[in-house]
This record gives C-alpha cells, structure tokens and sequence, in this order.
C-alpha cells in the first residue's frame, strides 16, 4: 500500500485523457492499462496483484514518484474587507460534540498576516482564549451538545489584553446559571488582523485545520471595538444591528460561500469539507427540513476528521485508444516491485449495443473507504471474522476520508462521499470481512465475466451516467443489467429506469437491497455524493433530528420506501433480510415450470438451483429481498423461485418490525425473511427479471459458469436480447381480458 492514487473521472470515453493524480514515496511509478474480464478469487487476496484481463497496447507511462499530502479537518475563513484590531468583540452561536477532549478545539481565530492570532477555543470543557499562543482558562465550562450564545470582546493596549467571554445556555434547563461571564487581562495587544477563522486556530501547510472545532458555530457578527458587559444581554437576545459584518449561514445552503450581509467584506469560504443545512441554535421543531424553514438553519457543522477531496495534482496523465470497447479496466500501477489496480470505467461512444451493465459506483462511493471492520458483526456472521491488512490500513490512515457507514469522531453521522481521494475498497481483490470473501465492486467483476463468455455485446457505465444522461443513455440497449448492490440510486436515475421499463426495456436486477436509499449527487462537484439517512431502515446511523434533507437538492432523504418510490414497485422485489452466514439455493415455484418461462428454465434440471457459489456458499445471502404484494410489488408479477430456511443470523429488517418481537429470523418467519426471484411483466413490453440478492452473481460464477443458476441467467438474457416475450405476455393480458 505504498502507492495511493485516485482519477479526476473514474469514467471515461474512448480517445479522452486520464489524468491520475498519485502519491508515493517510490522513485518511479509505471503506469499500464488492462480491460477486467475475470471474477476475483481467494489467492487475488493475498497481495499480488495478478491480471484480471487482457492488456491494452499503447499505454505505458512511467512517471516521477512524489509524495502528496492530504489537508483534514474543516473550516471556515472570513475575510474581513480591512484591517482591524487590536480591539474588537464577536457574537455567534456555538454547540460542541465532544467539548472534553484535551486538545484544544477553536472556536474563532482572529489571525494576522504574520500568523500571530487572538483564539477563543474550548479545552477539557473550559472556556479559553489565547493571545499570542499565551493561553488562559475563563473559569465557563461548556455541556456538550447544548447551545451557547457567546459574546467575546477584546480591548487591547499596548502591552495588555482586557477580555470579556460572556456567554448564555439558550436552549435546554441549565445545570447552572444560564448566564455567565468571565474576564481576564492578558500580558500582550491582540494582533491586528484582516480575516478571522471559524473552527481553527490556524492553517498548517498542507491545508489541514490546526485545532479544530467538533461542532456547530451559528451566524457569527464582528465589531470593530470592544464591547462592554451591558451590551451583551441584548446581543444575547439576537439584537445585533450595530455589527459591522454580518455573515449569512441561512442562504445557499449548497454553496461554500458565505455571504457577508452589510456587503463590507467579501465572501467567506468553507474549506476541506463541513456541513451546512444542519439545526442552528434557533431550531423548533417544528419544521424538520431546511427546505421549509431555513432561517432555522443557520449552523455550519465543523470536523476535525473531514476530507471530502485529496486535493492532490493529477501527475499522471494518457490518452485511451480511440477504438477502446467500452468496459471496465484497470490501471496497474507498478512501483518498488508491487503492483495494485485501479479501476477505470470506459463508457461508450454513441452507437448502443445488445446489453448496457450499470457498475453501481454510488454504492462504491457510498461504502468508500468504510471502518465497519472495527465494528464487531460476529453474531450475524458464520464464519471467523478477520480483519485483513487493507482493513486495517483504512482504520490507520484518517488522511483517506470517511464513508457514508462512519461516524466522525464526534460521534455525527458522515453524509458525503467523494471518488477524488484514494478510493482503498474499489479495488479487484479486495476481500471482505462480512463475507469472507468478497463485495461490492470485486463481486460486480462476476458480471462482467459472465458477460464476456455469451454472444451479446455490452456496455458499461456509472450511476453517475446514468443520472447525468438519463433516457437518453439507457434507450439505446435492448437491456439493462444492473450490479450486485445497486442500493444507493438518485431521484433522476430512479426515473429514469421507470421509464425505461414503461418504454419497453427489459432490466435483469441481479442483486439485493438494491434502490434503498435517497441519494444525490452534488450538481457543482459530481464527484460527491449525499446519503442522509432516515431514521428506520438497516442503517449505519440515524438522521440527526430535522437533518433529513439532502443538501445538495433540498429534497428529503431516508429510504425510497417512505418517497413512495420502494423497490417493490419498480423491480417486484425489496429488501427482507440481510445476514452472513450461509447462502440459500432457490427452490422452484410451481410457476417456473408453467409453458411460458420454458425458454428460461431450458437446460436447467435441478429444482432448487444456486446452492453453491462464491458469496457465503450459495446463491440467495448477503442482502436479499423479497416479493410483497402490500410494498406495492406489482400483481402481475410471476415468483419462479423462492429461497427460505435461512439460519438465525438473518433477521427481519428493522422498517418491517415496527414492534420488536422475538424469533423475527429465518428458522421462525420464512414469510419476511426470504429472496423471491421475480419475473414483471410490464404494458408496453418492458419486462424485469429480479433475483433480489446480493450474492447472487456468486452462485452464477461458481465452477466456470457451469452451473443451473448461470443457464437459467443466459436464457434469460438471451430471451431479453432477443425480445421475444410473447407467450410470456400472456401473463398480463390475461386478467384485463376477463375483465373484457
Ligand atoms: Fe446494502
């Protein structure tokens, strides 16, 4: 893992520009180009970076080694428009985390050209400010997680600093006086200053924030003179014209701008990530959405642990051939003799084909760079959990950012994602803990060697395509075929899908918990994504009270479910259960065998098919889900074939169990807890065909494609492409017709 590296666009059109940007400490990085057409396997996992394909000629690039650092921990800078000081007072609204920890944790800096600076910050839950880096406690502890209003007025003489920290509890029933104050006379003038920063004493070299804030800071205002104790019950009680500077953190919640209101001073900016659209100090609960009420959501939420993009120069760049099929491929980049692959989606050109593959990178995103390995999942696992080395380097190196299943630490969910920093869990061979195998985007590689070894030609592009294109991309394939953990799906590309079903497409979903989770991709930096999580749900974190809605497009975020928008309704199927014990083979319904599913079922002699496979040792596991008539799966669908009998370790989801109850498993309600393989026909000749698992593709791998799972899927593949749904349409005329 001495070699870190991420691609400004992990997706790319034949004939365009890579560009890599690349860290190491290596002399020498040589840089060539594969098309993935393999699986991955046990012996992938021991750290040699072996082949998954063929070379592509033409691309062999070696270039210097450099080490790029990467900045952590958000802020904000708000320039003043002047030069003011040494005497000045401050008003803001402030709420902290983790308000005891023993570093320091700044609140405003107030910073000279020359780095010297005048800090108010709070340290093992004290109150103190610092001039000069000469720091003194105020005696005002500080609860965590409450509000304060807070006035701090500095008067400077030449030698010596007359400070004044007053400060109200504006929420909540104090412990102790609500209201408190407390001076203090520092040896030393403040400096004179033309910027304060919000949530850091100061900026290191490479960008990070130094002593940084864990919390909220609301609406700050400055004043060009010190204040005096009278002043601040009014400042207190939010009447606060004779401020100089005003700054606005109630508008434009998406920008990472702040507007300075009395329009003295410039924009202030918000840098290295923190988040906007949370609670201010002023937040009734009556409405939970910024959307609705954004004057009460005037709080911008600062971490120490935030990084949302490496910032890193792109030092490697190539031209991809201009006849490359579309695909996914790796770079290899090679240095100090070890080797490790970097996956490139390579889209297509304009002229369509049999089969378009959806590689679900919002999910890759989603789950980017996750420490779930240090949570202990044992008791829904079957099989010794380890942690492997690449597990372990996550959890050591900050400096690669969080995933949408981390808590900062300050405990606050992460909301963000982002592919511009090194993405350590997209990678061909990376193992998984949960499975003892494998997941997500080295599972999906399933796919596309399941894909390679039949006659139809295919496609492959990103979420993101699909939500920045829309119909128009998805029109030119006769199928769509999606990946194994398609989870984290946007409103357009939602729609999108719809529509396309409506217009006669055929969608083979060959995966579980697929279209779970509101998601959105932010319009100005598509590089990141948004999951704001609701508060039902297998989640890794509730929504923050009033903190549902996404940022990025003001709409509301938790589980499509409560959008009325469920996976039931768009594939037939969604999400029962999850558990990672051993997989299950589906079992034929009587249905399966019925004249008009024959073209599916030729070949395939077993009743119960996929009970072996590369994921948890079957074909139904992981994530599955099931076909339900009251989640809105349509009625005209067909179940071919169910799989039950699940082990204890699979459990009824928490948004079907609203009531607690014992024996919510597998052994006791087969009913919940199952995968039901779907075929929907739709008006129009759309058609889907829904397995409603994760490990899936696993089963339909398993001994070289040879097997009933992966005939059953060729047929139907087969059957898509070719279009022939007639005698299965009968399926749907038949009620209207006896109706008629
Ligand atoms: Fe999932």
């Amino acid at each position: 893992m001495d070699v870190q590296a991420y691609f400004e666009e992990w997706s790319r059109l034949p004939g365009e520009t890579v560009r890599m940007a690349i860290s190491t400490g290596h002399e020498r990085v040589r840089a060539t180009l594969e098309r993935i057409i393999r699986g991955p396997t046990k012996e992938d996992s021991d750290g040699v970076s072996r082949s998954f394909g063929v070379p592509i000629p033409g691309v062999d690039v070696t270039v210097v080694g450099v080490e790029q650092p990467t900045a952590i921990g958000s802020y904000a800078e708000l320039p003043l428009g002047g030069v003011f000081g040494p005497s000045f007072a401050l008003h803001f609204w402030f709420y902290s985390s983790v308000p005891s920890w023993g570093d320091p944790q700044t609140l405003v800096a107030a910073i000279s050209d020359e780095g010297e600076s005048f800090v108010l910050a709070i340290r093992k839950s004290e109150l103190v400010v610092s001039v000069r880096g000469q720091p003194r406690e105020l005696g005002l502890t500080v609860q965590p997680l409450l509000w304060y209003s807070a006035v701090l007025s500095v008067e400077s003489h030449r030698d010596k600093s007359e400070v004044l920290v007053h400060i109200k509890q504006v929420k909540g029933l104090p412990g102790s006086a609500a209201v408190r104050h407390a001076r203090a006379v520092l040896d030393g003038a403040a400096p004179r200053f033309d910027k304060l920063l919000l949530a850091t004493r100061a900026i290191s070299p490479i960008g990070s924030a130094l002593d940084c804030f864990n919390g909220k800071i609301d609406s700050p205002v400055f004043f060009d003179r010190a204040l005096v104790e009278e002043e601040c019950p009014a400042l207190h009680a939010e009447a606060r014209e004779n401020a100089r500077l005003v700054w606005s953190f109630a508008e434009d919640f998406r920008s990472r701008d702040i507007r300075e209101v009395a329009g003295r001073a410039p924009n202030g900016t918000i840098r290295n990530g923190a988040e906007r659209a949370v609670t201010g100090r002023n937040w009734t609960g009556l409405e939970d959405s910024f959307v609705a009420a954004p004057e009460q959501y005037g709080a911008i939420y600062f971490h120490s642990d935030e990084m949302l993009d490496s910032g890193w120069k792109y030092n490697l760049s190539f031209g991809l051939p201009k006849d490359l099929k579309s695909g996914v491929y790796a770079v290899r980049l090679e240095a100090g003799g070890r080797a490790d692959l970097y996956p490139l989606f390579v889209r297509p050109t304009d002229e369509g084909a049999d089969v378009l593959f959806i590689a679900p990178t919002n999910t890759y995103l989603a789950y980017a760079n996750d420490h779930f390995a240090a949570s202990d999942m044992s008791a829904i696992m079957g099989h010794e959990r380890v942690v492997s080395e690449d597990e372990a380097f996550i959890n050591a190196h900050p400096e690669f950012g969080l995933s949408c299943y981390d808590r900062h630490q300050d405990g606050s969910p992460v909301r963000y994602s982002s592919r511009r920093r090194p993405l350590l869990n997209v990678r061909p061979h990376y193992p998984n803990w949960l499975t003892g195998s494998f997941r997500h985007f080295a599972v999906d590689l399933f796919f596309l060697a399941w894909l390679e070894r039949l006659p139809h030609s295919y496609h492959v592009v990103t979420d993101e395509e699909v939500h920045a294109r829309g119909s128009e991309l998805l029109s030119k394939y006769n199928v769509v075929v999606t990946g194994s953990h398609p989870e984290y799906w946007t409103n357009k590309a939602l729609t999108t899908l719809e529509d396309y079903a409506l217009g006669g497409g055929r969608i083979l979903y060959l995966g579980g918990n697929g279209f779970y989770w509101v998601t959105s991709i932010d319009p100005d930096r598509p590089w990141i994504v948004e999951v704001r999580r609701g508060n039902t749900g297998v989640r890794a974190w509730d929504a923050p009270a009033g903190e549902r809605n996404h940022v990025h497009t003001g709409e509301p975020g938790g589980l499509w479910r409560y959008r009325g928008r469920g996976p039931n309704m768009l594939v037939g199927v969604g999400f029962a259960t999850e558990g990672f014990s051993k997989a299950k083979g589906y079992k034929r319904a009587a249905a399966s065998y019925e004249p008009q599913f024959k073209a599916f079922f030729d070949g395939v002699s077993e009743d119960v098919i996929g009970e072996e496979g590369y994921i948890l040792g079957g074909a139904a596991g992981d994530e599955c889900d099931r076909y339900d008539l009251a989640l809105g799966s349509p009625a005209q669908a067909t179940i071919l074939a169910s799989a039950t009998g699940f082990g204890p370790e699979y459990l009824m989801v928490p948004e079907d169990l609203p009531t607690p109850m014992p024996n919510s498993d597998g052994p006791n309600r087969p009913d919940k807890v199952r995968a039901d393989m779907v075929y929907l026909p739709i008006a129009g000749g759309g058609e889907i065909f829904s397995v409603g698992s994760i490990g899936f593709v696993g089963a339909m791998a398993w001994s070289g494609f040879k097997n009933s799972t992966a005939r059953l899927l060729d047929n139907v593949l087969a059957e898509f492409v070719a279009g022939t749904n007639a005698a299965r349409a009968k399926v749907e005329t038949q009620p209207s017709s006896e109706a008629g």
